[in-house]
């Protein structure tokens, strides 16, 4: 197998060292409003706030080849003519050396080629809306080299989809300001728009050009443009077409002369009465930005604003650290799991290079479990992030499927009428309650639909995402499933014959029959953990209303819900069961194995441990548990787009990342630390670093899926970053394996983790506490004692500290 790079655990750096990676392998720049992808060679694009609407430049999916369009930078020997691009992309010049360092929130390329030797430190600074471009050249020549600089970024017109979509327009509208050295680009400025983007360098400019047709010349593309090829820029000014800014530098570097050159891309707004300068005219208003570009072109106050970067990164891996016996399980936990969820805290599923940044935006049900990974990190976010999902809730208890973060409003161009959808707020509510006891958001009030005048306490919008589920129950008691549930796939009222039609958004049956057991799960689950933060609230009464509806919903599931030796999956519109030993294909799913036990449904009945164990003889690969087995394999009319897949790939019974860290849960929960750790094992991105050629992705972050048993090309990866994976198996790792676990009244250390394991330790800021943990094994159970600063505490939830106290050590024994 080839190699594609290492791990840097010190830098806290994935170090990929030849760019022809299996796929473009990213990275994420930016952690509030100014957001941007980026490749190992210089790939990608930037957004402000909303890949859709607000799109800075420009990249084109499904391109070929692969990953053309980015932050680029050409270098050109002055004296030889030769040119190339310290990136790699876009001119595949062969370089002498080269690395990629992705980092947390930053990435540097750098490589030799000609004895230049060029680094390029790119990142967004904390707070600002602009990317910095720190490109570093040294002469190692034993001469004097003259070297020409060019960089290249195409600009979007804003609106991504339309920008890729609408010409007979877009090619008039296009409009540039070039001032000062610094390029300006600002489409439909003039008229409805208070924002324009800007791209600056902190060295004279000798030319510059804003029009790709003339700079790279007609029927060339990024490999061969006429400009570097000839080592002059046009000057050019665009007037529709397609705006670009590049810029051109010459430079004189000594023998061992080493130069810095900053380059800035941003996004600017002004206010809509200050936007000209001088008033009339059609000139952009410079006032405001000009500082703020000045600032960030000098050497020191990027240092400064980098290594505030870092240590705001220091501050977020801070929460949570731990030592164990297992390099892949402290890598993932301590650095990479923890990163991706923040990323998905940012992108839901929005912006990868499998979601363009235009179908979807912030998914419900998806940012809701995300907050299972990045609560910790960013409680007050967290609050923000569950109030502004709450407030696209309908009247109902229903839920929008996903909402523009520009707009923040929500929409169903991704369907709606998932009935899985309210419960997942509640799952999140219970997390942020656990994680920080602000018992305080339960009474903000909160809009349904964003309609004024029809706010209510966010507790109610969690009740009536309980009443939601039980006002739709089917012909069996358990609920009905909707659109779908989970399983955007199971589309079992789509009855779908047309080609071309939307899985997602087309019905062509009532909805009244077709049930989920998965609902039904997930709606114990939810009503229990309600129940729970009623009664931590002293509302006995909600409590116990809860606690019987779980029950009965419980006992629904188990009269119709099981199918012997697992938890059946549906009844679909004609009343057959889904994922029966009955049926032909899909026989068992995975989800209801997950979800029921996370439930407490089947956990002492022996329920619980028949289903993993058919989980385990049935769907377990050596690449992670597949979704189900038998694949389909041909298209099942009343079972939707699952069976639409071919075998092993994506719904249809590939290993879906996200579902697995269910089953090593229940694992945990029924005791087995061995296989719970086992599964997580097989499916965690760095122990498959060693099969990069078959994984294909990233090896430092999840993928949505992995090709299952079924499939040609098993073990190969697709759909990288964005994905519940990421959070799920963070949970599953550090609140169920390691066992470090908030609850409403404090943190519960209960691990069941694998036999040969002596121990580990770790480092848990809990409500401004830091927790020093040492789990020690005195035998081969997973029964826990707790010891507090030396002295023994009952059961498993330690008790808070004194206010004042900001350090706990603990010891926990297992035996
Ligand atoms: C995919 C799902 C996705 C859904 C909605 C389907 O094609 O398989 O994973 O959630 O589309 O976008
Ligand atoms: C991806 C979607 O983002 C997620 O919401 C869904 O649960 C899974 N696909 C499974 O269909």
């Amino acid at each position: 197998m080839a190699s594609y790079g290492f791990f840097d655990d010190t830098h806290r750096e994935y170090v990929i060292t030849r760019p022809d990676t299996p796929l473009p392998w990213i990275n994420y720049l930016g952690s509030e409003a100014y957001f941007g992808l980026i490749s190992n060679t210089a790939g990608g694009y930037s957004f402000y706030r909303d890949a859709r609407l607000r799109r800075i430049t420009r990249y084109r999916y499904n391109n070929v080849p692969l990953d053309y369009g980015g932050r680029y930078i050409y270098l050109r020997d002055d004296d030889t003519t030769e040119f190339w691009s310290p990136t790699w992309q876009p001119t595949h010049h062969e370089l002498e050396s080269y690395t990629c360092r992705h980092g947390l929130g930053y990435t540097v390329i750098g490589s030799t080629c000609h004895g230049i030797k060029a680094g390029i430190l790119y990142f967004v600074p904390l707070g600002e809306s602009l990317e910095i471009w720190q490109l570093s050249l040294t002469n190692l020549r034993e001469s004097p080299a003259r070297v020409s600089a060019f960089t290249g970024v195409e600009f979007c017109l804003w609106d991504a989809q339309d920008d890729a979509a609408n010409f007979q327009r877009n090619l008039n509208i296009g409009e540039v300001e070039v001032d000062d050295g610094v390029i300006y680009h600002k489409t439909e400025y003039r008229e409805r728009r208070n924002h324009f983007a800007f791209f600056a360098c902190s060295e004279p400019l000798v030319g510059f050009d804003t029009q790709r047709d003339l700079f790279l010349g007609p029927y060339r593309g990024w490999d061969r443009p006429t400009a570097v090829e000839r080592g002059q820029s046009f000057n050019s000014i665009a007037h529709g077409w397609a705006p670009i800014g590049s810029h051109h530098l010459w430079l004189e570097l000594e023998p061992g002369e080493t130069r810095q050159i900053i380059f800035l891309l941003g996004y600017h707004e002004n206010p809509d009465e200050e936007k000209f300068d001088p008033a009339g005219s059609l000139t952009i208003n410079k006032r405001t930005v000009r500082p703020i570009i000045a600032r960030y072109l000098r050497p020191e106050n990027v240092e400064s604003a980098f290594a505030a970067l870092r240590s705001y990164w220091d501050g977020l891996l801070k929460s949570l650290h731990v030592e164990t016996p297992d390099l892949h399980t402290d890598r993932m936990v301590n650095i990479w799991n923890a990163y991706q969820c923040m990323i998905t805290f940012n992108m839901s599923r929005s912006a990868s290079y499998f979601e363009s940044g235009m179908g979807r935006g912030m998914g419900f049900r998806d940012s809701a479990q995300d907050l299972l990974g990045f609560v910790h990190m960013v409680p007050a976010r967290a609050r923000e992030r569950i109030l502004d999902l709450a407030a696209t809730q309908l009247d109902s208890g229903g839920a929008y499927h996903q909402y523009q973060p520009l707009t923040k409003r929500g929409n169903d161009q991704v369907g709606s009428g998932f009935n899985d959808d309210p419960q997942w707020l509640v799952l999140a509510v219970a997390a942020y309650l656990k994680e920080t006891g602000d018992e305080t958001i339960l009474d903000v009030s909160v809009p349904y639909d964003h309609r004024s005048g029809s706010e209510q306490p966010l507790y109610e919008h969690l009740q009536r995402s309980l009443h939601y589920t039980l006002e739709r129950l089917g012909p069996h008691g358990l609920p009905l499933i909707g659109r779908a549930d989970w399983n955007d796939c199971l589309n079992l009222n789509t009855f779908s014959s047309a080609p071309g039609e939307s899985f997602q958004t087309a019905t062509h049956r009532d909805g009244k029959v077709a049930e989920s057991v998965l609902i039904g799960g997930l709606f114990v689950l939810a009503a229990r953990e309600l129940a729970a933060i009623a009664r931590w609230r002293g509302l006995e009464a909600d409590a116990l209303r809860y606690v019987d509806e779980a029950a009965r919903m419980e006992a629904v599931l188990l009269r119709h819900g099981w199918d012997g030796n697992w938890f059946l999956r549906a009844y679909d519109d004609l009343g057959q069961k889904v994922g029966s030993h009955e049926c032909v294909e899909g026989q068992i799913f995975i989800e209801p194995q997950g979800i029921c036990p996370l439930a407490g449904i089947g956990l002492h009945d022996g329920r619980a441990e028949k289903a993993l164990a058919a989980v385990k003889d049935n769907l377990a690969t050596p690449n992670g548990i597949v979704l189900l087995q038998p694949a389909y394999s041909h298209y099942y009319l009343q079972l939707g787009e699952i069976s639409s897949y071919p075998p092993g790939y994506k719904e249809n019974a590939s290993v879906f990342c996200h579902t697995n860290p269910w089953i090593m849960i229940a694992e945990a929960m029924v005791g087995h630390g061995d296989q719970a750790h086992d599964y997580y094992i097989r499916i965690n991105p760095s122990a498959r670093e060693a099969i990069s050629d078959v994984h294909r992705c990233e090896p430092y972050v999840y993928a949505q899926m992995i090709a299952g048993r079924d499939a040609s090309t098993p073990g190969e990866a697709k759909n990288s970053w964005l994905t519940g994976a990421a959070a799920w198996n963070y949970a599953a790792i550090t609140q169920w394996i390691l066992g470090i676990r908030p609850t409403l009244t404090g943190l519960e250390i209960a691990p069941v983790m694998p036999t040969n394991w002596s121990g580990f330790k770790a480092q848990r800021v809990y409500r401004g506490v830091t927790y020093h943990i040492s789990v020690e094994r005195a035998g081969p159970g997973n029964s826990v004692s707790l010891m507090v600063g030396g002295r023994s505490v009952a059961g498993q939830v330690l008790p808070l500290p004194p206010a004042g106290q900001a350090e706990v050590e603990v010891r926990a024994v297992l035996r």
